[in-house]
């Protein structure tokens, strides 16, 4: 087989801001990382996969103040609702890090002390527009007509000590490490994207402190100041394995940084700076996947058209949800979101396609008394190294409608070979067939649809087996068929 499996996969999330609730896209990033994780486990390969929430900053306190809470105790409450939704989603998580966790507290002071040591963090004068009412600079572009929108004045020019980290220095080496692959940026448009912003801008330094701020890490080498809020979430995915401890290495340098489109360039120039700069290697590869919009509109609060995932999955089940997040958006393009899109890939593939085709199994296994044996007729119509390559690919949604290719092919046998009228050894070796493209395919759906999985598993009496035992062989289950997998939605 060509599937050769890695010793080791390390899979990141972005760290979500608990200034909102998790909504359908956070679940987005976090079940295509899932599938990308479940399908590495599958392959046998030791698999650390990380996500969490990003607590500090000005949002956040802000967000706290408006509902007259302790930052600290606000986090604990929203960094709670996202563990209770990944829970919902079947997100396999190995570790769940809270940028307010005193192990990543501590690990963010000493990357500091690391940074000012190496001589990349210097004292200048930060200059920008601040607005008292805001309490915050505001960059041009919030500006209008010279005002801040929220409270119609002009902003002071304002100006601070402020502590610098030198991003200019590692201009040459980023652009040369992209291009080269080193550090490798998926898809190839978002890569030129990145390229092209190296070429026509030179990196500048970037203000590292906050006086204003209180809700962050202070400052080691001054108290008075917090430390930009983003220099301490990156360092998630590496105190999130244990640095600075030795151990962390077992994991470093992560395979897979999956993020949004709209965090790709600070990703791609600030993160693995500060890497090079604490003396760290630098990531293995980043892939932004698309944005989609809510029924054509730009999903927000303001617009009140946020989909909570939970409801979504409560509604419909979670394997629903999965499998449609999953199919409907090529992935790391631009979609748009509708129930109407969802309800017409649970009835027109789970329920026609995989339900239908495990009820129609096992309705015909539960009715014949013989042996089930025979020779393997179906199997040379799969191909699992396509769909292992497509999710080496990152083309999730081309993986599983490889698998679902299979799926219909299947029920095309059945309809051909009129199974339901054959009889003694003819239905044996039928049914064999047929029994044993339902385990495997129980096998490539797990990391899609774990739930469903298992139900499978369980109609067919069989364990939950590694992407090696994906072929035909003896079958060995005992059957028990069960209720319909996908109720169709009317
Ligand atoms: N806290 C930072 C990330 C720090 S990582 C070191 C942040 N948080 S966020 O809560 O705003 O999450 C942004 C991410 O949520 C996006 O990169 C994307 O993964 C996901 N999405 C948010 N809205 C989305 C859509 N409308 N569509 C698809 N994904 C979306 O940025």
């Amino acid at each position: 087989m060509v599937y050769l499996p890695r010793k080791k996969f390390y899979i990141t999330t972005p760290i979500y801001y608990v200034n909102d609730v998790p909504h359908i896209g956070h679940a987005y990033t976090t079940i295509a990382a899932d599938v990308i994780a479940r399908w590495h486990r599958l392959k046998g390969e030791d698999v650390f996969f990380l996500t969490g929430t990003d607590e500090h900053g000005e949002k956040i306190q802000q967000a706290a103040e408006k509902v007259g809470k302790q930052p600290k105790k606000f986090c604990d409450e929203i960094a709670k609702k996202f563990k209770d939704a990944w829970k919902a989603l079947d997100i396999s998580y190995d570790h769940f890090i809270r940028t307010t966790d005193e192990s990543h507290v501590k690990a963010v002071e000493k990357a500091l002390q690391i940074l000012y040591k190496n001589g990349y963090i210097y004292k200048g004068k930060y200059q920008g527009l601040y607005c008292v009412g805001c309490e915050k600079y505001l960059t041009e572009s919030e500006l209008v007509g010279g005002k801040c929108p929220d409270h119609l004045k002009e902003p002071e020019v304002l100006s601070e000590d402020s502590y610098f980290f030198s991003l200019s220095k590692f201009h040459t080496i980023l652009l040369n490490k992209i291009e080269k692959g080193e550090m490798a940026i998926k898809p190839e448009v978002r890569k030129n994207e990145i390229i092209s912003f190296l070429k026509s801008n030179k990196l500048e330094d970037i203000s590292i402190s906050r006086s204003k701020v209180k809700w962050g890490i202070k400052l080691p080498w001054d108290e008075n100041l917090t430390s930009y809020v983003w220099v301490d979430a990156f360092l998630n995915y590496v105190t999130g394995i244990g640095w600075p401890n030795k151990a962390f290495e077992k994991y470093w340098p992560v395979d897979l940084h999956l993020i949004g489109k709209d965090i790709l360039r600070v990703h791609a120039t600030i993160w693995p700076a500060e890497l090079l700069a604490i003396g760290l290697k630098v990531p293995k590869q980043f892939f932004a996947h698309g944005y989609f919009t809510v029924n054509g509109q730009k999903m927000g609060k303001s617009l009140g058209n946020v989909v909570d995932p939970v409801e979504l999955s409560k509604k419909y089940s979670v394997d629903a949800v999965r499998y449609f997040l999953i199919r409907e958006f090529p992935f790391g393009e631009d979609g748009d979101f509708s129930e109407k899109a969802l309800v017409n890939r649970i009835n027109g593939e789970l329920v026609a396609d995989l339900g239908n085709l495990i009820y129609r199994v096992l309705t015909l296994a539960e009715r014949y008394k013989g042996k089930i044996e025979g020779e393997p007729e179906i199997d040379k119509n799969l191909d699992i190294e396509a769909i292992d390559s497509y999710i080496e690919n990152l083309e999730l949604h081309n993986a599983i409608e490889s698998v679902w290719k299979f799926v219909r092919y299947v029920n095309k046998y059945i309809n051909e070979k009129q199974a339901w009228k054959l009889e003694g050894e003819e239905l044996g070796n039928a049914l064999y067939n047929l029994l044993e493209a339902c385990k495997v395919i129980s096998i490539l759906v797990s990391s899609f649809l774990p739930e469903t999985a298992e139900k499978i598993n369980k109609q067919l009496g069989v364990k939950g087996c590694k992407l090696k035992d994906c072929k035909f062989g003896k079958f060995t289950g005992r059957i028990k068929k069960g209720a319909y997998l996908f109720k169709k939605v009317e």
